[in-house]
Formats: structure tokens, sequence, C-alpha cells
């Protein structure tokens, strides 16, 4: 059986026991990881993620009543809410006019897991006006790692955004859909996040990533070709959890924010290289640095695209190690761990190496020859062993397909 297969079995087993009877169907959607594009997309920027082959299942069906009812493997029991009275749940106050910055208050209401979830119902019956949509039960498993900067929350978000979306026949589109997911995440989650994970989720494929541009939302697909060039992504989770509602996530955004309003720019994208002398010159040191890396990443995530296409996936390794530096000592969002593990996996052959996702904890990545595979495995290991770090989870991830309805 395939890890898949496993999914698409757990899904349907917990729907059985928590509802008595067979989904009407079932719905998949992946995580991600990001090759290199971080913190640019709220700033209007470039990104270049692609989906992973660990993935959401969501099985459904109408339940004829006016209710959602969703279980899933993050958590025992059930949770119950009336289609109508998600309208009255979300937004969440995070996102209210005067209410505290880093409230997440739907973790009162609900578990916060089951925040993804009905917030996408709700933000799907908005988005698609779709207000006589049904009640329906769902049940949802994952294996796609949680708080280790994969997007487990994408993949919630999409694989039940496209389950409604059919059941309701509501006819958004993959694009649609990433908005949808997105809205639930910030607005009935709390996390003040870009697009790219949803937009990953929902439209990734095999052996390639997505580039995209997170101010027209255009997605070009640029081909990976990692297993034909001998090369993998090997994800090495430092397990060190991380989350995007409070805190460092908020406190970088901000700044960017402050940055473009000082450059008289509507977003950081539309600072360039050439303009960062300037700059300088018009903010605070600390402004000034966390800027930089958002129009440094910029630059690279087109340098990466631009490499890809004219030499192969061998030649992006010092792309990865500059974002990874940027990070580092400008945006400041790696952690010991995460510095560990980048070189570590350096040092025992990979050919680049950044952490991946929002930071402040979660997963690095490292690009990897095959027969080094086991290498960078041992290395980051005995490296976190050294340093006193509990160990990391290491694993590799393929470039795999976005969102889709499996039976
Ligand atoms: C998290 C967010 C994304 C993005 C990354 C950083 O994954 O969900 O929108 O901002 O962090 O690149």
């Amino acid at each position: 059986m395939t890890a898949d297969e496993a999914m698409d079995a757990a899904a349907r087993a917990l729907f059985a026991t928590s509802f008595g009877t067979d989904p009407a169907g079932v719905w998949s959607a992946p995580g991600r990881v990001n090759l290199i594009g971080e913190h640019t997309d709220y700033n209007d920027g470039f990104v270049l993620p692609f989906a992973i082959d660990r993935r959401t299942h969501a099985a459904a069906r109408p339940n004829g009543t006016g209710r959602v009812r969703v279980a899933s493997t993050f958590a025992d029991g059930i949770v119950e809410v009336a289609l109508d009275d998600l309208d009255t749940m979300f937004p969440a106050d995070a996102a209210r006019p005067g209410a505290a910055p880093n409230a997440v208050p739907n973790a009162a209401r609900v578990a916060q897991w089951a925040a993804y979830p009905l917030g996408v119902a709700w933000a799907l019956r908005l988005a698609a006006a779709a207000r006589t949509a049904a009640g329906v039960d769902l049940a949802i498993a994952s294996d796609v790692p949680v708080g280790a900067g994969l997007s487990s929350s994408a993949a919630i978000e999409g694989a039940v955004a496209s389950a409604l979306n059919d059941l309701w026949g509501a006819g958004l589109d993959p694009v649609a859909l990433a908005q949808v997911g997105r809205r639930a995440e910030n607005e009935a989650v709390g996390a003040p996040t870009g697009i790219m994970d949803q937009m990953a989720s929902m439209l990734g494929r095999t052996d390639a990533a997505i580039f995209l541009d997170c101010r027209t939302l255009h997605a070009d697909v640029v081909d990976l070709g990692f297993a034909a060039a001998g090369l993998e992504i090997v994800v090495i989770d430092t397990r060190v959890s991380h989350t995007h509602a409070t805190g460092g996530y908020r406190d970088r955004r901000e700044a960017c924010e402050r940055g473009a309003v000082l450059m008289g720019v509507p977003a950081l994208r539309d600072v360039s290289v050439a303009d960062l002398a300037r700059a300088q010159t018009v903010m605070d040191a600390t402004t000034f640095r966390r800027v930089r890396h958002v129009v440094t990443e910029n630059q690279r995530v087109q340098d990466a695209v631009r490499t890809l296409r004219s030499v192969g996936p061998t030649a992006i390794g010092p792309l990865l190690d500059a974002s990874h530096a940027s990070m580092r000592d400008d945006f400041e969002i790696s952690t010991p761990e995460l510095d560990v593990a980048v070189s570590a996996a350096r040092a025992a052959g990979a050919l680049g190496a950044r952490m991946t996702g929002g930071g402040f904890g979660g997963a690095a990545i490292a690009l990897t020859p095959r027969d080094r595979v086991d290498h960078v495995a041992a290395a980051a290991a005995s490296a976190f062993e050294k340093a006193g770090f509990a160990a990391p989870h290491v694993f590799s991830v393929e470039p795999s397909d976005g969102a889709r309805r499996d039976a």
C-alpha cells in the first residue's frame, strides 16, 4: 500500500466510524516545500514552491442537515457547527479592528485544527455566494508533518476546499480555492500569512515547481528534473514547532510594510537591488536588513528560475545557500537547529541547503546527490546530537501533483 492509499483508507475508515456511513468521495491536497523565495509572498513578490508527496485526505458526504461535522486524525471527537453560525464565529477577532494583535480566539471556541476546515467552509460560502450550501460531514487524515514548515494547514485547506467546491457545486477554479484557503488561514485561524502555500497545494505538478508572481497570481510551471539529475530534496525537520499566528512572523511582516512606506512604494516587490543604497539612507538599520532580505530574495527566485531553465537543478545550490544566509543574518528567522541542519547537510555533500517556510522552527531542505542522501541524514543526526538538540526527522520529498479528487 502506498502512503497515499494508506491516507485514503484512513480518511474512509475515520469517516465510517465517525458518521456511520461511507463518504460520497475523497479529495486530497499536498503539503509543500518552498524551494526558494521566503517572506516574499506578502510583499507582492516571487516564490518557487513545489507540492510534496505528503497529503491530506478529506472524505466527505452531504449529511442532509444544516450542520458541518468534522472529524480528524489530529484529535479525538467530532466538531459540529451549524452552517449559519459560521458567520458569527468568523472572522476571528484577530482580524477585527481594535482586537489584540495576537488573538487567536477560535482556539477557545473550537479546537485549533477545526478552525481550518470550518474556516474554509465559511470562506467558500462567501466566495461562491453558496448560501444555500447544505450540511456536510468531513473526515480528515493527513501525513503532512504538523509544525514542520511544510504547510500542513494549506493541505487541510486545499483538501476541504476541493471537497466542498464539488459537493456544493460552487464551480471555483484552483486559484479561487487557494484564495479561499488563505482567507480561512488569515481570518478564521488568525495567521497573517501570504498566498504561497495555498497556491502550491492547489497547483503543484509532478517533478515541477510553481513560479508564482504573488502580485498578479500568474503561475508558471518550472520543470525541476531532480530525478533525471540524480538529485533529491532531503527535508531535515528540526521538530522545533512554530506557529505563524503569533510573534515573529507578524513582526517581520510589519517591518516589511514599514520599509515599503519609507520607500514610497506599494510593496517591497517594487524595490530593486539597485534601490538598496537609497533604502539604507531612509530607514533604521534593522528595518533595512529586513528589506534587504526581501529584495535580494526576490532576485534570487528569478535567478533560480533562469538557472533551472538554462542549466538545470545542479546549479541552484549557491542560491539556496545565499537564501539561508539572508534569512539567518538579515531577516533573523532561523534557529540554531536550522543553522546546524544546513551546515551539516552541506558538509556531508549537499549542493545547497536552506531553511524553508516561515522560520522560527520547522524544517531545512538540502539539495542532495542521491548517493549522498544517507550521509546527509547521518550527518544531521550526529550534528544534532553533538549540539544537544532532539533528534531531527529526516526524509526525502518528491515534487508532486496538487489538489485533486481521488475517488
Ligand atoms: C509561511 C506562510 C507563507 C509565507 C512563508 C514564508 O509558510 O504561510 O505565506 O509567507 O511562511 O515565505
